[in-house]
């Protein structure tokens, strides 16, 4: 008899996997400014620490919010004794509106649809053991989050199939792309159950267009299966074009003939920034996804004084404005700031406009086009100059050597000291830092246009951020 179930025992968390190497270069030699210097940096984490202190500033501002300070103490026994599965009004209400708010209210959510979750790890989940069979797949377009193998697949026993989507069209996802994945779980007999969309993208930092978009409604209609819409990282999109969510298509009857088939994940951790608080949210426009989320959310039930700190804090509509213009600023100030300089030593990356990482191709440093020479560059990578970057395998990229290196989780210094680290290892490696003709001419357009901007950048003042010591040990963090 087995000692332990399978579920248990399998490796369906992926802990063990070799991209975990990453993590744990990173654990055992942390970069810090000045007690190690040489240290790893960390670059596979997609965190959004850039505005910090404008949400510090909320949080000294407005002490009742936070429940355990005397100004907070007299809600104390209501909050903390047992709670509805159903979340506070005031929270669903709040984190309606603010989902309105980061789609330019555009669209309306009803807060009775709003389903809490572990964050968008739990949102997922749960949706998969609300539409799918142990067995049954939803198609997922590549390169795609890592974390959906566990969060999808461990517990409910349901497969992702890729949906190739290549470099040639920037990695856009098309309908033959799509059909072709279907026809192969067809071959297979596989039951596909719905279609996985994960907008902005993760690692990729672009939007969707809307004609992409309703292409995939139209895809779902017709073969009648669900549209799991991940827009986790909506409020984070810095430069036209705007995001289009799901929901504005949702609301097309001439695309959208049957909403029931349609669910959002949405979470606070990416937004806001907030992953330690676990807010994930399940939108869905079917009731019974709705009752069935509802009860099993029981197994992921976001505190009450989470609840009631970010009701408090969603609500303040002058705080959420100003927080998202300048996480936008903020973000869009530091992706220049890093492609800029990759781009100085001819490395190109893909042109995103959302999320907090950018993905770049190394594919001229690759010794020859396998996933076996991205591997080796990888561990260089991480080895020699104490990157800890994202390889494309991991995001189940179909084309080796591209890379996620994520850039708003430190200081400018700290980016500074990566972009010089990768300075020397392309030089070293290519025995250049010429730029390719192509990258020449953008370059000579960016120097007239930001010529002016220079000076303010450098001497930007370092923002306050939290110390690499004082995080938690990678290896117990979620994979993000
Ligand atoms: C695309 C995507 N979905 C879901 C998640 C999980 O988010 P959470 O921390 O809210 O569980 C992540 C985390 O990085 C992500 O990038």
């Amino acid at each position: 008899m087995a000692f332990l179930s399978k579920i248990a025992t399998n490796n369906g968390h992926g802990e063990n996997s070799s991209y975990f190497d990453g993590w744990k270069a990173y654990d055992s030699d942390p970069f810090h400014p000045t007690k190690n210097i040489h240290g790893v940096i960390q670059m596979g984490l997609a965190e959004n620490q850039l505005c910090f202190g404008v949400i510090q500033e909320w949080v000294e501002n407005n002490p009742k919010a936070s429940i355990c300070t005397p100004q907070g103490s007299n809600g104390f026994k209501d909050i903390s004794n047992y709670q509805d599965y159903h979340g506070l009004p005031e929270f669903r209400n709040s984190v309606a509106r603010f989902m309105e708010k980061v789609r330019g209210n555009k669209v309306k959510f009803n807060p009775d649809r709003i389903v809490m979750s572990g964050g968008a790890t739990g949102a997922h989940e749960t949706l998969a053991f609300c539409l799918a069979d142990p067995g049954e797949a939803f198609l997922v377009p590549t390169p795609y989050y890592p974390g959906y193998d566990r969060d999808l697949r461990w517990r409910t026993g349901i497969q992702l199939l890729p949906v190739v989507c290549e470099s040639s069209n920037e990695f856009m996802l098309t309908r033959e792309a799509l059909e072709d994945a279907y026809e192969e779980a067809q071959k297979a007999n596989i039951k596909v159950k719905g279609l996985i969309l994960n907008n902005p993208s993760n690692p990729l930092g672009t939007v969707m267009d809307r004609d992409t978009l309703r292409d995939a409604m139209s895809f779902i209609t017709e073969k009648n299966i669900h549209l799991i819409c991940d827009e986790i990282y909506s409020g984070t999109v810095f430069n036209e074009p705007g995001f289009i969510s799901i929901a504005e298509i949702a609301e097309e009857g001439a695309v959208c003939k049957n909403r029931d088939l349609i669910h959002i994940v949405y979470s606070l951790s990416k937004d806001l920034g907030f992953p330690g608080f676990r807010v994930g949210i399940i939108y869905s426009y079917n009731d019974a996804v709705v009752n069935c989320a509802r009860k099993m959310s029981s197994f992921g039930l976001v505190s009450t004084q989470t609840q009631h700190l970010i009701a408090s804090m969603l609500s303040d509509d002058v705080f959420v404005e100003k927080f998202l213009d300048e996480s936008a600023k903020r973000l869009a100030e530091r992706h220049s700031l890093f492609s800029r300089g990759l781009a100085k030593v001819g490395i190109e990356s893909l042109k995103g406009n959302a999320g907090l990482y950018c993905w770049i191709d190394l594919r001229r440093l690759l010794k020859e086009p396998t996933f076996e020479a991205e591997m080796e560059l990888w561990h260089l990578i991480i080895g020699e100059v104490k990157l800890n970057v994202s390889p494309g395998a991991s995001f189940h990229c179909s084309e080796p050597g591209w890379f996620r290196a994520c850039f708003a989780n430190m200081d400018d210094e700290t980016l500074r000291i990566t972009l010089r680290r990768i300075h020397k290892f392309v030089i070293q490696k290519t025995g250049s830092d010429q730029p390719t003709r192509r990258e020449q001419y953008k370059r000579s357009k960016l120097e007239i246009s930001l010529s002016f901007r220079r000076l303010d950048e450098f001497t930007m003042t370092p923002r306050t951020l939290a110390s690499p010591h004082s995080m938690t040990s990678p290896l117990v963090r979620a994979r993000t």
